[in-house]
């Protein structure tokens, strides 16, 4: 199918202000996932980041396949480390496994405490996953091997970063969608593997539950307040 500006799924921006020309009118290259005409998002890139908070009650109001999609189709355009992409998402919308997963989260904990159940109550749960190995056999390649032929000394581990890298691509793809999305850690990833068939190389680093968003109990990590703009910018040095 040919795939551009007059392509049924083409993006379309004539009823809207023509504010990102180049950009926004861009085809999405996989038909599968692209929006369809006429729902194309305007929300800046600013507000969609502001608008972005971990969010920790959903309604019961299911999200569409094809949103999934996108997301998906979002968060696998994050960077990766030697192009590796050792990122990777177990996608879980059965009601059964969710609750199994709010579980392995802790969530009874959450519930104790005052929050809402809001890993088995959020409609759709991305495992984020990466896989250290993909690294290594990706590193042991010609074009990245050391001169002598051995694999790099890794300076930090770079498939943590990729996985964050990801993980942030789809918490802003959820708030693009008009959703919202939370994330909670795993107490016990050989769990969390068993449930999902997760090979053992590949860590599940964490849930992130998505969903129509449902008033909630606030982190309240959060009265910390945000850091002193000094201290999270250094300018020229430390
Ligand atoms: C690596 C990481 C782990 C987190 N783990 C949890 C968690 O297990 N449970 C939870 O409710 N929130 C978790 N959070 C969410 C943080 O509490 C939240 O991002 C932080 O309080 C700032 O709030 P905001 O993201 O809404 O701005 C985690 C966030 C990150 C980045």
């Amino acid at each position: 199918m040919r795939m551009g500006w007059e392509g049924e799924f083409a993006f379309h921006a004539t009823n809207v202000p023509d504010v990102y020309p180049k950009r926004r009118d861009k085809p999405c290259r996989d038909v599968r996932v692209a929006r369809p005409a006429g729902t194309i998002s305007l929300m800046e890139f600013h507000e969609l980041v502001r608008k972005r908070r971990m969010v920790r009650n959903f309604s019961s109001q299911p999200v569409a396949r094809d949103a999934i999609e996108r997301m998906l189709d979002t968060a696998r355009h994050a960077p990766s480390a030697g192009f590796t992409e050792g990122q990777s998402f177990v996608v879980v919308t059965d009601e059964t496994v969710r609750r199994v997963i709010g579980k392995l989260c802790g969530e009874d904990e959450y519930v104790e405490a005052g929050f809402h159940p809001f890993v088995s109550n959020a409609p759709v749960l991305f495992v984020a996953c990466t896989n250290e190995a993909d690294y290594h056999r990706r590193y042991q390649q010609p074009d990245k091997l050391n001169d002598d032929g051995t694999e790099i000394a890794w300076p930090v581990p770079y498939w943590h970063m990729d996985a964050g890298c990801a993980v942030m691509m789809l918490l802003l793809a959820a708030v693009d969608e008009g959703l919202a999305a939370g994330f909670a850690g795993f107490h016990n990833l050989d769990d969390a593997r068993e449930l999902l068939a997760i090979p053992a190389e590949v860590t599940p680093v964490g849930v992130i539950p998505v969903g129509h968003p449902a008033p909630d109990v606030r982190s309240p990590s959060l009265k910390r307040g945000r850091r002193p703009d000094a201290e999270f910018a250094h300018w020229e040095r430390w």
